[in-house]
């Protein structure tokens, strides 16, 4: 495979073993523990035949030293934003490279580059480059789900900085979790990997991301219907993550209320609808120029054979309703594919039943629907539902939990986004 990254000069080249190579990088250091890891990094990069030039943050000495770095890299290393004052040094080194990495990224120049701070020569140098930035977050769990941290992320990744990890692994201490550093023959990987003009942007510009979201109705009468409790919360925070990292973005909402909706960025679509039949029209619709179809609407699995024109009467005797089922939409969907390499989700809301728990049910039907993934989450009255904090296992049409998400629905629509932006491009891949 031979993918090109625009460049300032020329392109950045990959080859077939996701090199980048003949560029001007510059690798800014800031002070993790994994510090020491960049140096693996810069001798991969230099290797590989690129002129890299580190700029380390204070912090970053101290974890590893100046020698260190200009060995490796073969230049002088400086970390002071005075020295060589006579070649402006503060703008120079960004207005010349082809791609900035800052590897690992603290919690602190994150939030330092998510709002313009240049008080060191890597800041600086970072609000002067006109090329790629791609940054590879480190810290400690509690820091990484920090709502400041998450939200310094999700301004970086809306000017289109690359957002590299982090991984689930060991951490400094003896604890594990969130927030360890990408390994650098990764971090490789993903830059080479980058097709064209993706590295410019956030990660799901250029692609369609098409969500449905609340509870269908089925009428009875004029004024009655057979509904379910579902918000549409999750799916409007869906659609916010997906328009946030710059995909298209188009919600088919089955009676949300008007506030949520209203919370939405002004560039997610807004399809209305109210019963399964007009939700499954508009999704076999709009899936024909999706790239992730996501279906998170509760759709009610039954509707009535015949809704009365006239209100139903009080009366003394019983009434009966006949129900006839409605379609499969996520399993039309998942079978059908409307568009190649498409990435089809689907959600299950599962209360256990007959002896087996609700992930249980969630597994067996993860492998009936054909979908790429499932998430399945516990509902109960007191659960799921609404503004409450939610628990999603993502599970592949195996039924094999591939990850899962928990917290504020927002925190969970958020990292469900991210997991299915870098999922995509292997889907992208599939025969
Ligand atoms: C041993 C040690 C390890 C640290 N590891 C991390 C880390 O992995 N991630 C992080 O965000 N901060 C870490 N810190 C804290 C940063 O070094 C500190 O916030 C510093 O101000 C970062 O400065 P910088 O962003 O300019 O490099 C660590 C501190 C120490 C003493």
């Amino acid at each position: 495979m031979t993918g090109t990254v625009s460049g300032k000069d020329s392109p950045l080249i990959m080859d077939n073993v996701h090199t980048v190579t003949g560029k001007r990088i510059i690798l800014g250091v800031s002070g993790g523990i994994a510090a020491y890891k960049a140096a693996v990094l810069l001798r991969r990069l230099t290797e590989a035949g690129n002129r890299v030039t580190v700029i380390p943050t204070d912090a970053a000495l101290r974890m590893v030293g100046k020698a260190t770095w200009e060995a490796l890299s073969g230049n002088s290393v400086s970390a002071d934003v005075f020295d060589g004052a006579d070649r402006v040094n503060h703008v120079r080194l960004g207005q010349e490279a082809d791609l900035c990495l800052v590897v690992p990224a603290t919690a602190d120049t994150i939030a330092k580059m998510a709002h313009g701070i240049a008080d060191n020569l890597l800041l600086t140098t970072l609000l002067s480059v006109s090329c790629p930035v791609a940054v590879a977050p480190a810290m400690h769990t509690q820091m990484w789900n920090n709502p400041a941290t998450r939200h310094n992320i999700d301004l970086l990744r809306g000017r289109g900085t690359v957002i590299l990890g982090p991984v689930s692994g060991r951490l400094t201490g003896r604890d594990s979790g969130p927030g360890r550093m990408m390994e650098p023959e990764e971090i490789i990987r993903r830059i080479s990997a980058l097709p064209d003009g993706k590295i410019h942007g956030a990660d799901l510009r250029g692609k369609t991301v098409l969500i449905s979201g609340g509870g269908t109705r089925e009428p009875i009468d004029p004024v009655r219907f057979i509904g379910n409790r579902s918000s549409g919360r999750m799916a409007a925070e869906l659609a916010r993550s997906a328009a946030l990292r710059g995909g298209k973005t188009i919600l088919v909402s089955a009676n949300t209320e008007a506030e949520i909706l209203r919370s939405l960025p002004g560039s997610v679509r807004n399809v209305p609808v109210q019963t399964a039949a007009e939700l499954a029209r508009e999704m076999q619709k709009y899936a024909a120029c999706a790239d992730i179809v996501i279906m998170a609407a509760a759709v009610c699995d039954y509707r009535t054979q015949c809704a009365g024109d006239a209100k139903i009467k009080r009366g003394k005797d019983p009434i009966t309703l006949t129900l006839v089922p409605n379609p499969d939409i996520l399993l039309d969907l998942a079978e059908n594919r409307r568009r190649e390499k498409q990435l089809v989700v689907g959600f299950a809301a599962e209360t256990g039943s007959a002896g087996k728990d609700f992930l249980q049910l969630g597994r067996e039907k993860a492998r009936r629907k054909k979908a790429d993934f499932l998430a399945v989450n516990l509902v109960g009255e007191e659960q799921g539902f609404g503004p409450v904090k939610t628990e999603l296992f993502l599970l592949d049409r195996e039924g094999r939990e591939k990850t899962r998400f928990s917290g504020e629905k927002s925190t969970v629509a958020r990292d469900m986004m991210e997991f299915l932006a870098e999922n995509l491009y292997p889907a992208e891949n599939r025969p």
